[in-house]
């Protein structure tokens, strides 16, 4: 029996009105490679419900486990809610959001994080409140990511999120843009409870692969960059994520050097 789950993982797909049949041969290649599916958000261009109907048609064919989490683009048109169950109920999509499910023995929890910028000079909580109000949509998706991880309990874990947790990920992008593209604070609880592997979009100019400071390994699947970046590949990654501990007789790296080690085994499929 196979100890690890292969996890396909691909986000901005920005499906409009027009793309009826454009993803065909993408959700093909991704049957082909994977066990699950993870879709990163920017799931629809301006979030309306048609396109999440033609997105959904695209899906029906994708004869896996399917999950997602909504991204800054499926919030446009004010209709995420309907977004999110055209997805649900036509495709059978589960979108996350501040919430953790367990499918084929891993676990996966899903927030669509937000922005506010890396390290020492992310935005603080202080002055006008319209920046403190920024700030607290930061800190709630944070909790909401931290609240979805503690709920799992496979050896297994998967973290999903639209914005980036980590500026390494981010980089090649304008540096005027960082802030907007994601948030430290969703670091902290990707470093507490180390998922095996955390999948991004939203910087379609960034870089394809990072790891927190605790050495947990990220990667920006925003569809945009892996084209660009592999154009030899179908755009999706693939990731083994491990079912079980391995046995005491296998030697196995401590887990700050599990980015070391799960990375070679990610491939572009
Ligand atoms: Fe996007
Ligand atoms: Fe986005």
């Amino acid at each position: 029996m196979s100890r690890s789950l292969r996890v396909a993982a691909v986000g901005d797909l920005h499906c409009t009105a027009a793309s009826e049949g454009l993803f065909q041969p993408l959700f093909a290649k991704i049957v082909e490679s994977a066990d699950v599916v993870v879709l990163c958000g920017d799931l629809t261009d301006y979030g309306t419900g048609a396109e999440a109907r033609v997105l959904a048609k695209e899906l029906a064919g994708l004869k896996l486990p399917k999950l997602a989490v909504l991204g800054n683009h499926d919030f446009e048109s004010s209709a995420s809610s309907e977004v999110a169950q055209v997805l649900s109920e036509a495709a059978g999509v589960t979108v996350l959001d501040g919430t953790a499910v367990e499918v084929l023995g891993v676990g996966f929890a899903g927030a669509k994080g937000f922005a506010g910028g890396f390290g020492e000079r992310a935005l603080q909580s202080w002055g006008e409140e319209p920046v403190k109000a920024f700030v607290r949509a930061a800190i709630e998706e944070a909790l909401k990511l931290e609240s979805a991880l503690a709920r799992l309990r496979t050896p297994g874990r998967v973290a999903l999120l639209h914005y980036a947790p980590i500026h390494g990920t981010v980089d090649g992008e304008p540096v005027e843009i960082y802030p907007f593209l994601g948030s430290s604070r969703l670091e902290e609880p990707l470093n507490r409870y180390r998922p095996s592997a955390v999948f991004h979009g939203h910087a379609h100019r960034g870089q394809p692969e990072g790891a927190t400071s605790a050495g947990v390994p990220v990667y920006n699947v925003a569809l945009p960059l892996l084209r660009r970046r592999f154009p030899d590949r179908p755009p999706f990654r693939v990731v083994d994520v491990p079912l079980a501990d391995p046995p005491a007789s296998e030697s196995r790296p401590p887990r700050s050097n599990d980015a070391a080690a799960a990375d070679p085994r990610a491939v572009g499929a």
